[in-house]
């Protein structure tokens, strides 16, 4: 099907409130998880889909993102002179040399589908992924590569879905399925954003990725404020559903690899405890400690509860 995606959207202008004070001076995006901030993971997983292209939709107070993937020469300079910091001058040259960046202001806030909106210029006529920042997935479970693999096949839009437990879909898009030949593709029919309790078409929720048609930005340009008030993307792709070969049709890639939410303070707790756990460096001494922790915890009768795989 027509056109290669090449090109990366991350909408990074959210005000992060859920994370004051320490996001008063800092944007969220920029929050480490363990030692990297959010952001370079997300732009990470972009490369691997083969994106380097990669357009931050970002707002106001948000230089240190662009900062943070510029060179720092006072910085390399100093490192450079000193034959110990050899490693750590790799590590930051990392986030500079990744990919190229570019930025344009979301000038107002007026929602999700808004944001994806203020990319029309820089995308042009090719489809594209949009990537949310609140969201990483795991390196060892690639689901943007499928996605594109999807959308190669089917062409229109492709969305990310996981099915999540009947309580927590209002948190989230939810989308009406079909099945298809492929197991892990569904051909969505409908979608809802954040559906009221009781509303919801299936558990099957939207996480933040998606391969989009450049349709989008047309409807995006003829769609009123949804949910909360703001341009909501999950209503523009709705649209899509009934239009195959003009944008449409839409399918999902069902994922059911590990995602980090660190969209609040407790999902963002989690996930640094997950990452940290795994890394090959640090991990080792921190699941120690983290057992230790646990059962004493648990020694001192707290009522710890057993975790949900
Ligand atoms: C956004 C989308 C929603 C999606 C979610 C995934 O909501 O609007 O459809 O399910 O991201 O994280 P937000 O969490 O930004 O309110």
């Amino acid at each position: 099907m027509s056109g290669r995606v090449t090109k990366a959207v991350i909408p990074a202008a959210g005000l992060g409130t859920r994370f004051l004070p320490a996001t008063k001076a800092t944007p969220k995006e920029m929050l480490p998880v363990v030692d990297k901030p959010a952001i370079q993971y997300v732009v990470e997983e972009a490369v691997r889909a083969g994106l380097d292209d990669v357009l931050m939709v970002t707002g106001r107070n948000k230089a240190p993102l662009e900062d943070h993937f510029d060179r720092h020469y006072e910085l390399e300079d100093k490192l450079e002179g000193d034959e110990g910091k050899r490693e750590l001058l790799e590590r930051i040259r990392e986030s500079t040399d990744l990919a190229t960046i570019h930025y344009v202001r979301q000038k107002d806030p007026r929602g999700l589908g808004h944001a994806v909106l203020c990319a029309a210029q820089h995308v042009g006529e090719e489809p594209f992924a949009v990537l949310l920042g609140d969201d990483l997935i795991d390196e060892r479970d690639p689901l943007l590569a499928r996605m594109i693999e999807v959308r190669q096949q089917h062409g229109g839009c492709v969305i990310a879905l996981m099915q999540v437990p009947r309580e927590q879909i209002e948190l989230y898009g939810c989308a009406a399925v079909e099945p298809t030949a492929d197991a892990d593709v569904l051909r969505v029919t409908g979608m809802v954003e954040k559906p009221a309790r009781g509303q919801a078409p299936s558990d099957y929720a939207m996480i933040g990725r998606y391969v989009l048609s450049p349709a989008i930005f047309d409807v995006l340009r003829d769609t009123a404020p949804g949910r909360g008030g703001e341009i909501q993307l999950t209503d523009a792709i709705q649209t899509l559903t009934d239009r195959p070969g003009d944008g449409g049709p839409v399918h999902g890639v069902v994922f059911r690899g590990r995602r980090y939410d660190t969209g609040d303070k407790l999902d963002y707790l989690r996930s640094i405890v997950q990452v940290a756990a795994d890394r090959a460096d640090i991990g080792p001494e921190f699941r120690d400690w983290l057992g230790k922790y646990v059962a004493k915890r648990l020694a001192e009768g707290d009522p710890i509860e057993p975790i949900q795989p």
